[in-house]
């Protein structure tokens, strides 16, 4: 062991400002973990690519709900060199890094294997697997020499489970981002660094509802959650907010599933009559039914 273990934090305390860095934050799920953050007083700072309008926006937001501080850094997380650049930037401003959430993700939907090309590949491998992995190392080598930090990874259920609608790309990236969350926590535990995945399903926003402009697709989505709810970003963040928490002081390398308990896909596609899912069609599947729903 290289570092000395720590002593039980007062689960009670408020956690008091930090500085966290979450990635992909101009909108969408990234948008509502740092403003979550801001609303407990954190400094903020919000990563986008190519959305400045919208991630200046995002910093303003924060401010007005109580961020000791914001800033606005553009940076292509696929890029090692800007990856690390960015962690450098939030640690300059704010004095140092204690939470990292890497939320910055693309997928390329329904692009089947037989014709996946390289360079969607690339891309998705790039900014879902390699850009958090080496934004996580920038942090990480900030945090083990203050022997405290959080590196919060945004998977999906499609690194658990299947979905139709994604490709082997993402299913490949979210898997390995999943594992790695392992590795890292194990690496990272003895010097107090907690590393955790949050594994959201379907998420509102807009690329869930281009997916859901057929409503048949939500109906069937819907018939296989047995909480009967699509996830709102904000229960994305408040997972994000209980990870780097007093509370959750002794979590590490978990994989936190979001998605109203739809673990039984299979089941209810093999056997629809049998499954615990409450369908919201009136009549709901009928056995052997193409129940489409898939899980992001
Ligand atoms: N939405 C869902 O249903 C769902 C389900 C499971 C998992 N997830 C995961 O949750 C995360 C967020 O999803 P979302 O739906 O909220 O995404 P989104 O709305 O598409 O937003 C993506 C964010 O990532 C930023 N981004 C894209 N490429 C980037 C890059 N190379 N470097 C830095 N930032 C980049 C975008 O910035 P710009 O605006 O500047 O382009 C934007 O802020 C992703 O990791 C996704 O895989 C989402």
């Amino acid at each position: 062991m290289d570092g000395e273990p720590s002593a039980r934090p007062d689960p009670t305390a408020p956690p008091g400002p930090r500085a966290v860095l979450v990635t992909g934050s101009s909108r969408g799920i990234g948008r509502a973990i740092a403003l979550a953050f801001a609303g407990e007083g954190a400094c903020v700072a919000i990563n986008y690519v190519e959305n400045r309008a919208a991630a200046e926006a995002v910093a303003d937001e924060a401010r007005s709900l109580g961020a000791a501080a914001s800033a606005v850094f553009q940076a292509d997380v696929s890029q090692v060199a800007q990856a690390q650049e960015l962690v450098e930037r939030t640690v300059v401003a704010f004095g140092g890094i204690d939470v990292l959430v890497n939320n910055a993700g693309v997928s390329v939907t329904r692009e089947p294997f037989l014709d996946m090309r390289e360079e969607s590949w690339d891309r998705v491998l790039g900014v879902d697997l390699k850009g958090a992995v080496f934004c996580a190392q920038g942090a990480a080598r900030h945090m083990v020499g203050r022997r405290r930090g959080w590196i919060i990874n945004i998977s999906s259920t499609s690194g658990i489970s299947y979905s139709r609608w994604q490709g082997v790309h993402y299913h490949g990236a979210k898997a390995a981002i999943n594992h790695a969350t392992l590795a890292m926590a194990i690496e990272l535990g003895p010097y107090n660094v907690n590393v955790n995945a949050i594994v959201p399903g379907f998420t509102a926003g807009y690329r869930t509802e281009e997916h859901f402009r057929y409503p048949e697709r939500r109906e069937a989505a819907l018939s296989q959650i047995p909480l009967g709810r699509i996830a709102e970003p904000d229960d994305i963040a408040a997972a994000a907010v209980f990870l780097a928490s007093p509370g959750a002081w002794n979590i590490t390398g978990q994989l936190i599933v979001i998605n109203g308990g739809a673990v039984a896909y299979i089941r209810d596609y093999v056997f629809p009559d049998e499954g615990l899912h409450r369908p919201r069609s009136s009549e709901g599947p009928a056995r052997g039914e193409d129940v489409s729903g898939g899980l992001t």
